[in-house]
């Protein structure tokens, strides 16, 4: 059976970036204690009215362009957001619509930041049973809209002063707002014939015991006259200790699992493409898998965390620059909401 490979990939960050110097203008929050504990410098907001499909669009057509492909060859969309336009319908019909291919089936996954490593797993199984040739998949976020902020402070729109119920509300969910950022990454797969390439295993996992570690507590349809419930609770609560013994527990067996599965040893993996959630999570990782520095890359430091879109964004950064080559060994993991987590092993 083919395994299914990356042809070519794409990304797109919207606006400026804002830096944590810009944050702590409207929280109490300060650039050393962001850098210290997450390695995030700055990160990229969508606009107004931008959604994860408008985000999506540009990426897709980069990598597109590359991969010297028409939008009318692609025969499935995977959608990972967990910031999506609508409660329902999903996102991936509406990307389908704006690039002009309606019809192509898609699907919305709801993996998190965990997103790609699962979208991978699917890619290859459509492509192995010949329901597809050509399989986009996409990870784009658009936080911004949950971001308890004074917006027209922080982008410098208004010189009004911030009230203090302003600076309260963003100060009581900083541990979790500096954390994200917006963007979109969009990667290309396709089948490959040549054995030894393409996807060799994957392990993904999912447990609800950890659902309430990253959460909207707004419980929508458990609920009669959903449309009611208090604003605050559509505002996510995150327990960010949890996650993160969670990310350093979780993810050193899930690469070694894969690596069981593909009976490949860890040593032999060229590159850790890894989630960007934190530095300190990636760097613990990567101790407890002996594995040197340079092989687990990061660019947490100018996007921040972007859910499902940092790993292509991470992808097409170093595709681009020609540091990620035909033929390299790439172990994409990473873990988010839900809990969702898990691993792929490919041979480009
Ligand atoms: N700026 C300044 N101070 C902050 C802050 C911020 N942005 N966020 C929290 N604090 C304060 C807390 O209020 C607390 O103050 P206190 O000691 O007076 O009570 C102190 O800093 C320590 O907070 P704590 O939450 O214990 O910090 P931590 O060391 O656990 O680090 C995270 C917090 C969020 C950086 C860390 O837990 C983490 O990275 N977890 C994983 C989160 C994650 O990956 N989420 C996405 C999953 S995909």
């Amino acid at each position: 059976m083919p395994g299914a490979t990356i042809i070519s990939s794409g990304r797109y960050l919207p606006g400026k970036p804002v830096s944590n110097h810009d944050l702590a203008r409207i929280m109490d929050t300060s650039d050393a204690w962001i850098r210290q504990r997450t390695g995030i410098a700055q990160r990229h907001y969508a606009s107004q009215g931008e959604g994860v499909s408008d985000l999506a669009l540009p990426a897709v057509q980069a990598a597109l362009e590359q991969a010297e492909i028409s939008p009318e060859e692609i025969d499935y969309i995977i959608f990972g957001t967990m910031t999506p336009e609508h409660i329902f319908p999903g996102s991936g019909a509406l990307l389908g619509l704006k690039l002009g291919i309606p019809g192509v089936p898609a699907l919305d996954i709801r993996q998190q930041c965990a997103a790609i490593p699962f979208a991978l797993e699917l890619a290859d199984a459509l492509i192995a049973t010949g329901s597809a040739r050509t399989v986009l998949i996409v990870g784009a976020e658009a936080h911004a809209g949950f971001m308890p902020y004074a917006w027209d402070v922080l982008l410098g729109e208004s010189d009004r002063g911030l009230t203090p119920a302003e600076r309260a509300l963003a100060t009581q969910h900083r541990g979790m707002a500096v954390l994200f950022g917006d963007g979109a990454g969009a990667l290309i797969v396709r089948a490959c014939n040549e054995p030894g390439r393409g996807l060799l295993a994957s392990a993904n996992h999912s447990d609800g015991r950890g659902h309430g570690y990253l959460l909207v507590p707004a419980g929508l349809f458990t609920r009669r006259h959903y449309w009611k419930m208090r604003e605050e609770e559509q505002i996510p609560t995150m327990k960010g200790k949890e996650l993160f013994k969670s990310a350093v527990t979780l993810l050193p067996e899930v690469v070694k699992e894969v690596c069981r599965k593909a009976k490949v040893s860890i040593d032999e993996i060229d590159w850790f493409i890894a989630h960007q959630a934190n530095d300190r999570i990636n760097s613990a990782v990567r101790e407890a898998l002996g594995v040197p520095e340079d092989k687990v890359p990061s660019n947490i430091a100018r996007y921040g965390n972007t859910s499902s879109a940092t790993i292509p964004i991470l992808f097409d950064e170093l595709w681009r620059e020609g540091k990620l080559k035909r033929g390299d060994l790439v172990c994409f993991l990473g873990l988010g909401a839900g809990l969702n987590w898990g691993a792929v092993l490919m041979r480009l």
